[in-house]
């Protein structure tokens, strides 16, 4: 075969998706995607062109799923703008590494159609833009400078315009229906007009700085200018703390002093996928900081919404949003690369995260230390103003409740979040300063309007972890509680006395550290550099002692076959369903059947059980997300999970769920990957947007209502990745170096409560390891913590492709149900372990009766 090109990805660019699913080896605005022969030589790329412009160099890679291909992303997205149109790419000057060169090659691509909107739909989609309108955060407004008149001309800085994101990448995207960019949004969804001299300045998706005679004219049309900057973020790779990442590029910082120094109003819209430098806002003198994420297909409409008035902003922030990236302790503690470091794999080398920070993650470091932050968790401004009351606390057995008044008491309707903290006393147990325990929404309030609303706080979640004794603890002394909109703006409301120290829960001790490290504490609130890069076969520094599942084998049957409709009639008859299978057959099940996402005429499924025909077993299908369904038909598209978590509403998230399990249905998708709902330790991971929050009350109680809501309406729920995927740098050879307490406070927590609110009919567990052992093949957490402790009759699937740095046959054997995504290989690996002796029949049989009890619930 000679060196050729040819295109991959179909002849249909979708250029409403700014990335695609494999968006961490692109980085750029939509790609065209080449399939090549060989790969292209370091110093063997030529030119390409599409319709007579030149585009910039792209990225090549291998892709080395099910089929290995070498593949080259052409970033077209600066020239292919319209829809339905056919483009010419011109490929001259390659050459291959084998020293041939490429052939001249001319190759045709189309842009789709715009999608139009189904209104068969629309109470669907009224739900992802009820999202999108609640889960940005208007993080300031100096002189109320937002709303802007309905009737404004907008002066748009910044590239932004033209690439304004609308979802996470990886398991996050979403493949919407219809959407509207920044641009269509204008026209569509409000009165604005456009100042189309300055826009046009940023189509080729630079930030230039423009003269000031262009700036002179901009601001005769308008005193206000919007400046807008976008980060991707997604599954694969973490973002770096670099120019044109956490920090500014300088064409962003030059376009941001010529703009404000321009203009007396200015507007930033932060359409990031995570919390970015904010130093700048105050340098340059920012009036409002509008902060979107990444809203899903309402976006657009929703930001119209909030610009112009008509929908007041009521979202709060997830997370702590510092003046720096390294103001924050897990800073120094995780692989920050460098912007010339070039995108690494899966598993490239072995990654040692040391959690040093310990229990201080997120506010609970800048609360306790008095750092200050550019805004604080749980902040987040309206248009209008409330007043606030709380009744006396009552101090229930498990419970503290509070009864609250709250009044619109400004001109235009809104909605407030309340947010209850509490701070325990000083004890033997060093604390952080206070602790989010509860959180509730208003309804709308026209002004004037006053609402009741009950916060009721579990004692769980502030009690203590001691390590010494190993349960969860109350001490001794004054319990202060804080409530207010905001952690910053809580007041103390009331307190109650312990007089004695109260045991709430005795836990196993498992997944202990198996080394020291420092640990940040109150009396030494440093860290330091301990985290690393290894070879990967260092992956485990030091591996722990491995537990041992053993389970009794179900009794033995002999009596007639028994098919799947007949189990489905008599659930009764589920052991002996189990128990007539052959050994290899129970080999199959526990196997995935691989993902329906390569070929073109896949679904873009991520999962499906393997079927035993002789049974009339039916196929149960998974994809993912939290966001929607990962699929290549166009469906619903919700905000990412962190601007879900964004409007504290528990509502939002149920039907959330609810919608996501209605849509499953229809595409006969028995079971959703999702909610992922792994705690953001690091800002920088790249799927921060895709994970709810820095905190495990906000991020367990959202995702819970979210897996409620699938589950009540028809499809089944995942709770993801279990535990400590907070990085996703060489993620399949990372280890995560945690403390006990961190896990039982922090990591472990945020499920607990998710847990709480709906129990899952499935868990993944973690690429990565955790102390010296990958969840996936640790027992004490498949078995010990999760059943007995957590009461949950789940499915453990393990994540896609765990088997590449964990051993498949020592995953079945702590517990996991599923080996995704699968083929025929592992089925024969795990028979082989079957008859060398490593592997029981018994186990087999546990883990099968699990996956076919969820079959039995969501078969597609
Ligand atoms: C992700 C999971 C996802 C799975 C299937 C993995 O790469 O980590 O979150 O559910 O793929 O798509």
């Amino acid at each position: 075969m000679g060196n050729k090109f040819s295109i991959l990805d179909g002849k249909q660019l979708n250029i409403d998706q700014i990335e695609g699913r494999f968006a961490a080896f692109a980085k750029v605005p939509y790609a065209v995607t080449l399939r090549l022969s060989r790969p292209i030589a370091e110093d063997g790329y030529g030119t390409i062109t599409v319709n007579g412009v030149k585009i910039p160099k792209g990225t090549q890679f291998l892709m080395d799923m099910m089929v290995k291909m070498h593949c080259l992303m052409v970033p077209v997205g600066s020239v292919a703008r319209e829809y339905g149109k056919e483009y010419t790419m011109r490929l001259t000057g390659f050459k291959g590494e084998d020293g041939k060169p490429f052939p001249n090659t001319v190759l045709k691509f189309k842009t789709m159609e715009r999608p139009q909107r189904d209104h068969a739909y629309d109470s669907h989609d009224e739900v992802a833009i009820w999202a999108a309108r609640e889960g940005m955060v208007l993080l300031q407004n100096e002189n109320e400078v937002l709303p802007l008149r309905e009737d404004a001309v907008l002066n748009c800085f910044g590239s932004a315009q033209f690439c304004f994101r609308n979802t996470a990448t990886g398991a996050g995207l979403i493949n919407p229906r219809w959407q509207a960019n920044f641009h269509q949004s204008i026209e569509e969804h409000s009165s604005f007009k456009v100042n189309r001299e300055i826009s046009d300045l940023y189509v080729q998706l630079r930030d230039v700085v423009p003269s000031d005679a262009v700036l002179r004219r901009a601001k005769e049309l308008s005193d206000t200018a919007l400046i807008l900057l976008s980060r991707h973020s997604g599954e694969f790779s973490d973002n770096r703390p670099v120019k044109g990442g956490y920090y500014l590029t300088d064409d962003e910082r030059a376009m941001i002093r010529a703009v404000s120094k321009a203009f007396s109003k200015t507007v930033a819209i932060l359409n990031t996928g995570y919390p970015i430098e904010m130093g700048w806002v105050k340098e340059f003198g920012i009036d409002a900081v509008l902060y979107t994420g990444f809203a899903g297909m309402g976006a657009g409409y929703a930001l119209m919404e909030i610009l112009d008035g008509r929908t007041n902003p009521s979202g709060k922030l997830p997370d702590t949003w510092s003046y720096d990236y390294y103001d924050n302790p897990s800073a120094y503690n995780f692989i920050n690369l460098p912007a010339d470091h070039k995108q690494v794999g899966e598993k490239d080398f072995g990654v040692h995260l040391f959690y040093q920070e310990d229990i201080y993650v997120g506010y609970r470091y800048f609360d306790t230390f008095n750092k200050p932050a550019a805004y604080g968790f749980g902040h987040g401004k309206s248009y209008t103003s409330f007043d606030i009351s709380f009744r006396e606390p009552v101090n229930g057995i498990e419970h503290i409740t509070v009864e609250a008044a709250v009044c619109n008491t400004g001109s235009r309707p809104g909605k407030e979040v309340l947010q209850l903290y509490i701070q325990p006393p000083e004890g033997t147990i060093e604390k952080p300063k206070r602790v989010l325990t509860a959180f509730e929404k208003t309804a709308l309030l026209a002004p004037g309007e006053s609402r009741k609303l009950t916060l009721i706080a579990p004692k769980k979640a502030f009690a203590s972890f001691c390590e010494q004794t190993g349960a969860f603890v109350l001490e001794a002394g004054e319990y202060r509680i804080w409530a207010g909109n905001s952690l910053e703006n809580s007041r103390i409301i009331g307190s109650f006395t312990l007089n004695e120290t109260r045991v709430l829960a005795k836990t196993n001790r498992i997944n202990l550290p198996v080394e020291p490290f420092k640990r940040l504490t109150r009396s030494d609130p440093t860290v330091e550099e301990a985290s690393k890069i290894v070879p990967l076969e260092e992956r485990i520094q030091k591996p722990a002692p491995r537990p041992v599942y053993a389970p009794t084998a179900l009794p033995v049957y002999k009596g007639k076959k028994i098919t799947f409709d007949k189990l489905k009639a008599n659930p009764a008859l589920l052991d002996n369903f189990v128990a007539q299978m052959r050994t290899d057959e129970l080999c199959r099940l526990n196997v995935c059947g691989g993902a329906d996402w390569y070929m073109p005429w896949q679904t873009g499924a991520a999962g499906k059980t393997n079927v035993i025909r002789k049974y009339r077993m039916p196929k149960m299908m998974v994809s993912d997300g939290n966001t929607g369904l990962n699929l290549k038909k166009r469906n619903i598209g919700f905000p990412s999970s962190c601007t879900v978590a964004a409007s504290f509403n528990k509502e939002l998230a149920y039907s959330i769920g609810k919608v996501i399990a209605e849509e499953s249905r229809e595409h006969r998708i028995g079971m959703n990957l999702g909610p992922a709902m792994n705690i953001h330790r690091n800002i920088l991971n790249g799927r921060h947007p895709e994970y709810f929050s820095e905190d495990p009350y906000l991020g367990g109680i959202m995702a819970g209502y979210h897996g409620k809501g699938l589950e009540e309406n028809g499809c089944g729920c995942t709770y993801k990745h279990l535990f400590c995927n907070g990085s996703d740098t060489s993620r399949k050879a990372s280890q995560s170096i945690v403390s006990e307490r961190a896990l039982r406070e922090i990591y472990f927590k945020v499920f607990e409560f998710a847990v709480d609110v709906h129990k899952p009919s499935a868990v993944m567990t973690s690429y990565n390891g955790v102390n010296g052992i990958y969840p996936a093949e640790n027992a004490d957490i498949l078995q010990t913590l999760l059943r007995e402790e957590w009461g949950l009759d789940s499915m453990i699937m393990t994540d896609w492709g765990t088997y590449d740095t964990v051993d498949p046959v020592e995953m079945v054997k702590a517990g996991n149900c599923w080996l995704t995504e699968g083929g025929g290989k592992y089925v024969r690996i795990l028979q082989k372990a079957v008859k060398e002796g490593k592997l029981s029949r018994a186990v087999l049989e546990h883990n099968v009766r699990q996956l076919v009890k969820t079959v039995l619930k969501w078969d597609s």
